[in-house]
């Protein structure tokens, strides 16, 4: 949520702020801002809208200037306009500041700064920093960053701020906690910003700020990190594993595009090197010391939001059934506040595409206080959730930029099943003829991908039939069930039609009610496991004048002969359906939106990475 970036050194600024917000938009684009100093005076440009609109704003207007921030909101205090747009001013405009995060107690402080005589312009809790900071900084006389240091002191909440003044023209003072922060390194010059996207195509050293640490960068010195509680300590620089080519579209019309057909690599490149199939050895080097804690857990408790969770769903079904030790799937959010019974010996799994979804963290947090061994599934490298965890894997399915998470997922169920597929071999509990054709199955499965993309123009007619409709339902049955709820959201996500997945059976505990001629039901009816009893549901929709459209495995008779629609999807084995089945659903929910005139890359409301709870 929110995405911000700032430069200091010897280039204009703007046009390096300017691609970084256009970068950093999948966080959040209902309004933009830049600020950028120049001589004694700090010039703001704010708009409501995409950064485009920002853009346009600033052709005319001054945009010189070699310090700057820029920010790119997802509102949470203060509806989207301009005056809530960031960066905020101090009140003589000579500070600015950007925020990621929320101030919880942003009231306090705002009537205490009311009291001592600041006007506030906007609704956002953000605007109370840049006062805070400013007051300190006047009444205690102090250097900017012991101004920033001290007001952080008094906040409660979570933040990436950037911060500038023109008494430090070259000077950004930075800050974390909660939320990302990354900083580059370039010629005498420091770039910034909320994730390596922003700031890969000028430098690759970089150094990630950890939580309650304030970093100095003025241009031409070196780096300065402190804590919060002013001690000093020494950074490590990395390098980004990113590349340019990963954030462009390269000829596709949108990055969900992009991604849904990246899948054939993305899901191999998550199994490279941990799955040697002519050996028939699966290892997943990031959690091997974690192993034993994982083979002796009492339980696996796996804590996860969104697309994320659904990934966690399907782990739950194939942990159980080739490892047999018992498993949980929470919504992060849930779990964190309901005080949930954890064991030392339970092993909590956090699975999350960026690394920072902040209810996500926030369990991370939870279980680790509570002596639980704590892994992370991650996509990003370095990501706030791939560092607080004791150990883990990440999934390398590279920048995933499109809201609605895709390839994620499927590089998600990749390295979860790699995970089962180890603990199920180390605990005897798979027979070696059976693990001999899974891995050799799993191997196959980019291939099998690739042929689900043939069926394009076929899954495109059937959007233009759902299109119409206002409400869909999604059904499956075991490894399937996650795959409908994924099926669904896709859809609701980008499309704006009503979307709900369901247990097929439980469908006539309620949904069935719903089911007449204008109700579209996607069902998810392939070969193996609960099949029959799934025609049987099928068979109840179609009783009800319900439209069917079935994702079948290929040769299918019975289902095509029941649907009206069917997309036929090669035959595998049954725990890796939701890899191949939840294709199709991608590709659908991407067809209808863009038939109904949808921005399948940042629907409304929604933002990629939800750092705010
Ligand atoms: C947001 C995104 C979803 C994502 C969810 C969890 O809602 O729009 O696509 O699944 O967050 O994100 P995470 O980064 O933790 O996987």
């Amino acid at each position: 949520m929110c995405g911000i970036i700032g430069y200091v050194g010897n280039k204009e600024a703007y046009p390096v702020l300017l691609q970084g917000l256009h970068r950093l938009e999948y966080r959040g684009y209902d309004s933009a801002g830049v600020a950028l100093i120049q001589d004694d005076i700090i010039n703001i440009h704010k708009r409501q809208g995409k950064v485009s609109e920002l853009e346009e704003y600033c052709i005319d207007r001054d945009i010189s200037g070699h310090t700057g921030i820029a920010h790119t909101r997802w509102a949470t205090h203060g509806e989207p306009n301009d005056v809530n747009a960031h960066p905020h001013f101090s009140s003589d405009k000579k500070m600015a500041l950007i925020h990621n995060g929320i101030i919880e107690n942003y009231q306090l402080l705002k009537t205490e700064l009311i009291n001592r005589g600041h006007e506030f312009a906007s609704e956002t809790d953000t605007e109370v920093l840049v006062h805070l900071v400013d007051d300190i900084k006047r009444n205690e006389n102090v250097e900017l960053a012991e101004a920033v240091r001290l007001a952080l002191t008094q906040v409660v909440g979570t933040y990436a701020i950037i911060v500038i003044s023109v008494e430090d023209p070259h000077t950004l003072v930075v800050a974390r906690k909660g939320s990302p922060l990354i900083i580059g390194f370039g010629q005498n010059e420091f770039y910034v910003a909320s994730d390596g996207s922003a700031i890969v195509e000028y430098t690759d050293k970089v150094v990630y700020l950890n939580d309650e640490e304030i970093a100095i960068l003025t241009e031409g010195d070196d780096i300065h990190v402190k804590t919060i509680k002013n001690k000093v300590i020494p950074h490590y620089v990395e390098t980004l594993e990113m590349s340019l080519n990963q954030l462009e579209k390269s000829g596709y019309e949108h990055f969900m595009l992009k991604e849904i057909f990246e899948q054939p690599r993305s899901i191999a490149d998550s199994m490279r090197g941990r799955l040697n199939s002519a050996k028939e050895i699966v290892s997943l080097g990031g959690i091997i010391e974690y192993e034993n804690h994982l083979l002796n857990a009492r339980r696996i408790i796996i804590v996860a939001c969104g697309t994320s969770y659904h990934a966690g769903l399907v782990a739950e079904y194939m942990l159980e059934d080739l490892v047999r030790i018992p498993v949980e799937v929470e919504y992060a959010s849930e779990f964190r506040y309901r005080n949930p019974i954890i064991y030392s010996d339970d092993v909590v799994i956090a699975i999350s595409q960026s690394g920072e979804t902040a209810d996500t963290l926030a369990a991370v947090e939870l279980a680790k206080q509570k002596g639980a061994t704590v892994l992370g599934i991650c996509n990003v490298v370095g990501s706030s959730i791939a560092r607080a965890t004791h150990a883990g894997s990440y999934t390398h399915a590279g920048p995933e930029i499109g809201v609605a998470s895709t390839k994620a997922f499927t590089a998600q169920v990749t390295v979860l099943t790699l995970m089962a597929l180890c603990l199920a071999k180390r605990k005897g509990k798979i027979a070696k003829q059976k693990y001999t054709h899974i891995i050799h199955e799993l191997e196959n499965i980019p291939k099998r991908v690739e042929e689900i993309f043939k069926l394009d123009t076929h899954i495109k007619e059937i959007a233009s039939y759902i299109k119409n409709f206002n409400n869909a339902l999604y059904l499956g049955r075991n490894y399937n069930y996650p795959v409908a709820l994924e099926g669904a959201l896709k859809l609701k996500e980008i499309s704006y039609i009503h979307a709900e997945g369901y247990p097929a059976a439980e469908m006539k505990h309620g949904p069935i009610a719903l089911i007449d001629e204008d109700m579209p039901v996607v069902v998810i009816a392939t070969i193996k496991g609960t099949y029959d009893k799934v025609v049987s549901n099928i068979q109840e929709v179609k009783s009800r004048k319900g439209k069917i459209i079935s994702i079948v495995t290929e040769g299918d008779t019975v289902v095509k002969g029941l649907s009206d629609y069917i997309i036929e999807i090669p035959e595998t084995e049954e725990m890796f359906v939701p890899l191949l089945a939840t294709i199709p659903l991608q590709l659908l929910a991407y067809h209808v939106a863009i038939m109904r005139g949808k921005n399948v890359d940042q629907p409304r409301n929604l933002a990629k990475s939800v750092t705010v709870e």
